[in-house]
């Protein structure tokens, strides 16, 4: 029998390193560690680092930093670093941060409890192979412990399509998708203990080509299809596309798949031609545009969501105005938008750089934009009646909040509905982050 230990886990990032936290947490179970929820308890800090963009990997830095004091003053305290961060550093890490013990790359987590024992025994272990085996299989979660009522499933890993940005196809590696079947028993296995909304998460969701029943290949939306089968599975999600990889089927699904949910993150990173050549997009602007409008004709009341990158390489005024025109014709519902930030060893790097100031100026004028749009498409849910599938209590008493099916979150008043319920919802009033909402 292990010694019970305790473990934190810090998340940093997208929701696969949330998906990949709660994996590795329960990897560690057999070891002996229970999950807490403050780093003075632990007995081993695992940072689960994201290293998208620059200001990420340097927070990772100073929150090692700042757990000296904890390890000097609990010397048995083992500190991990597992993530994008951890791929992309590998022993740097070490020599840079001397109180770490432990590096591991996100293909190695099922390896875990191995490299525990070892840095118990006062080794220093690194893992960031990409290995041969199925680290998913050797992931299977032990516990059938219950669940919330919404969860993350990993299809597809990696990225094949090298944007001149990005460090994804780096630090995830290629492209893999998992087969049919263990996806369908992972997502059975989390209704079974309470998941009503699976979203399914993938660097390029929709490339996904995992082997079916079959034995060929099938793609995202026969997927979506096969899962929708399963009873007691309410809400589909998927996340995050290229705009690409769109075929016919996924969006004739967002038309006549009933569970699969009217909200689509599809990021466009720039609006201009001439800079989604250089950023290696492979689509144009008016491809886009005109998939937004296929979309759209297939569920019209799709909430649509995107990613923007400003300040790339050599952006002119003239692009930043074609981002913006854009995104005037699309009308977003949600974005997330970042400076350009410089990745070592990615093509965009040693281009000539856009001046900071410039960057910060271009960002706030298109958040402002964003901001209105979001605002407007929200406040005209008013009056109209949504599904809301409640999650937890809210903050005044008596108050449940939830989400409704375009992705809003949503307060009610009333005391017989429990986390796991999906109702229907009559919007009465929009505020700043949320709507409130009577039930039907
Ligand atoms: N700089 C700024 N933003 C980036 N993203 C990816 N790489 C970079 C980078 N080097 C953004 C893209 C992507 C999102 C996950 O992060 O918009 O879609
Ligand atoms: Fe990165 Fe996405 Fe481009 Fe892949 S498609 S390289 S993950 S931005």
């Amino acid at each position: 029998m292990t010694a019970p230990k305790k473990l934190f886990i810090k998340t940093y990032g997208c929701q696969m390193n949330v998906y990949d936290s709660e994996r590795m947490a329960e990897a560690l179970g057999p070891s002996g560690y229970t999950e807490v929820s403050s780093p003075e308890e632990a007995d081993m800090i695992l940072l689960n680092t994201c290293h998208i963009r620059e200001k990420a990997a340097e927070k990772v830095y100073s929150e090692l930093g700042r757990l000296k004091g904890l390890k000097a003053a609990k010397p048995d305290l083992k500190i991990g670093v597992a993530g994008c961060v951890a791929q992309a550093e590998g022993e740097e890490i070490m020599t840079r941060q001397p109180l770490v013990d432990l590096v591991v790359g996100p293909q190695s987590y099922h390896r875990l409890p191995a490299m525990e024992a070892r840095a118990r025994s006062g080794e220093k272990v690194l893992d960031t192979d990409f290995p041969e085996e199925d680290k998913f299989e050797a992931l299977k979660s032990r516990p059938k412990a219950r669940r919330g009522p919404t969860a993350f499933l990993t299809v597809q890993e990696g990225c094949d399509k090298f944007c001149a940005f990005c460090v994804v196809p780096y630090t995830r590696g290629a492209e893999v998708s998992r087969p049919v079947d263990r996806i369908r028993a992972e997502a059975r296995d989390l209704v079974e203990r309470g998941v009503r909304e699976i979203t399914l998460l993938g660097q390029n969701v929709n490339a996904y080509h995992g082997e079916g029943p079959d034995g060929r290949d099938w793609t995202l939306a026969r997927l979506i299809r096969e899962l929708a089968e399963i009873d007691g599975l309410a809400r589909l999600r998927f996340t995050t596309s290229h705009p690409n990889d769109m075929d016919d089927d996924l969006i004739a699904a967002h038309g006549d798949c009933a569970k699969l949910m009217p909200y689509l993150h599809l990021p466009v990173q720039s609006g201009s031609d001439r800079i989604l050549k250089r950023m290696n997009r492979s689509h144009d602007r008016d491809s886009y545009l005109r998939l937004i409008d296929r979309i759209r004709t297939a569920r019209p009341d799709i909430l649509m969501s995107g990613d923007f990158i400003v300040g790339f390489p050599e952006e002119t005024d003239q692009d930043f105005r074609d981002t913006m025109r854009l995104i005037e014709e699309v009308q977003y519902g949600q974005a997330f938008s970042f400076k350009y930030s410089t990745r070592p060893g990615t093509p965009a790097a040693e281009r000539p750089q856009v001046a900071e100031d410039v960057k910060t100026a271009r960002l706030a004028e298109l958040q402002g934009l964003i901001t209105t749009q979001q605002r407007a498409l929200q406040d005209a849910m008013v009056g109209q009646t949504v599904g809301v599938l409640f999650e937890k209590p809210g903050r005044q008493p008596g108050q449940m909040v939830g989400k409704s099916d375009h992705l809003h979150a949503v307060h009610v008043e009333a005391t017989d509905i429990a986390p796991g319920d999906l109702r229907q919802v009559r919007i009465i009033a929009s505020g700043s982050n949320s709507l409130s909402g009577t039930l039907i």
